[in-house]
């Protein structure tokens, strides 16, 4: 177990946008609110929603954990700082055990290199942690986040999306095409799954975001332009056929990561198309939900999930990079942001 040095630290102040002007295709469509706006150039990759309603959100443009409250948008401070460890970009974060978190840290470098050789597995406990009542860009509750190295991957290449499952939590790596299962309690890792279902295709990859849903896998294949769902064996592995659910548009318009709705619907964001959709169970419908190609709505979304308590389990927050990696209608870039939706749907029960 190695701890690294704690600087917890408030965010730069946060600049707040105006929801994006209403037109007439986004006008039918569920209203979005920005809920967190970060620094201009943030790739804001992934989330969590703890029980508490809170937010966690990865940046692969930043090695700071950030929390956040829907509640009080424009609160924000930083969890855990990885940078101290030589790492500079987060990807995937899952909650494995009630309030603790596992997070995928490495030296990743947007535009230049995928990380190779330095993707780690910390988990981060944060039971007795909480976003300060009186300043909001700092924590109390008690306890201090406990942070530690879970395992470091050596042979992965990008680790992306994670999941817990069992003892052990999923992890994508997107460009060598694999799913590893890393033990939580004991830091062994190994590939448990290999199949031509997770490979790249050479644009833009390979396997993506990966939900875990009971016994069952969901992931997203952008490569390839495919939502999948397979079933898993207690040791991670495959074990039964895999189901292509449904397909995206095409290369720039690709699935990223998802959240999956208690009647088994999966609301996906579709990168450059700029839209979030909600596919049905059986994978016949896909609806657009919130989103346009020309709108900021939802500015190349990267991530979703379902909010946890009474007030918000019906809310999708959405994390957005704002047009960095393909800008709105080939024009515009927004900061990267955390943005809310109002949907109909609850998320399934045991995702997290
Ligand atoms: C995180 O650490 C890096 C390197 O020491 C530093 O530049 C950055 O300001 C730190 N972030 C916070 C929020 O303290
Ligand atoms: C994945 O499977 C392919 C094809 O069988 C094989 O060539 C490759 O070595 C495997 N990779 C790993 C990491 O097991
Ligand atoms: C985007 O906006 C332009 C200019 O208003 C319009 O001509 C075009 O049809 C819109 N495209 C889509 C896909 O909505
Ligand atoms: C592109 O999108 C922006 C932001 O929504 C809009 O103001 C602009 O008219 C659009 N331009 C084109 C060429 O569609």
């Amino acid at each position: 177990m190695v701890r690294l040095p704690l600087i917890l630290a408030a965010l730069g102040a946060a600049l707040v946008l105006p929801a994006a002007a209403a037109d007439a295709t986004t006008s039918a469509l569920a209203s979005v609110s920005t809920v967190y706006s970060f620094p201009s150039g943030s790739f804001v990759e992934n989330l969590a929603v703890r029980a508490n309603g809170e937010i966690l959100v990865t940046r692969t443009t930043s090695a700071e954990l950030v929390l956040v409250d829907p509640r009080r948008p424009g609160c924000a401070a930083v969890v855990y700082n990885f940078t101290a460890a030589g790492l500079s970009g987060m990807t995937g974060i899952a909650e494995y055990a009630p309030d603790v978190f596992a997070v995928l840290a490495g030296d990743y470098h947007f535009g230049k290199s995928v990380g190779v050789g330095s993707w780690t597995v910390f988990s981060v406990d944060l039971r007795g942690v909480r976003l300060s009542k009186v300043g909001c860009r700092a924590l109390a509750g008690g306890n201090l986040p406990r942070v530690r190295k879970v395992a470091l991957v050596k042979e992965s290449q990008l680790l992306n999306g994670l999941a817990p499952h069992g003892r052990y939590v999923l992890a994508s790596d997107t460009f060598a095409g694999l799913v590893y299962r890393v033990d939580m309690a004991e830091g062994a890792y190994a590939v448990a799954i290999n199949s031509t279902y997770l490979s790249k295709l050479a644009t833009p990859h390979g396997v993506n975001g990966i939900r875990v849903v009971g016994d069952t896998l969901y992931f997203a294949n952008s490569g390839q332009s495919i939502l999948v769902k397979v079933p898993l064996a207690a040791d991670g592995s495959a074990a039964g056929p895999y189901t292509v659910v449904a397909h995206n548009e095409g290369p720039a318009a690709h699935y990223d990561d998802f959240a999956v709705d208690a009647e088994g619907g999966i609301y996906a964001v579709t990168a450059s198309a700029n839209t979030l959709v909600r596919v049905s169970a059986d994978g016949r419908t896909q609806t657009v939900v919130a989103g346009n190609w020309n709108s900021t709505d939802i500015a190349e979304g990267t991530s979703a999930a379902f909010g946890r308590t009474a007030c918000d389990s019906h809310v999708l927050y959405v994390t957005t990079v704002g047009g960095l990696l393909g800008p709105i209608n080939g024009t515009v870039i927004i900061p990267g942001a955390l943005v809310s939706i109002e949907t109909d749907s609850r998320g399934a029960a045991g995702l997290y």
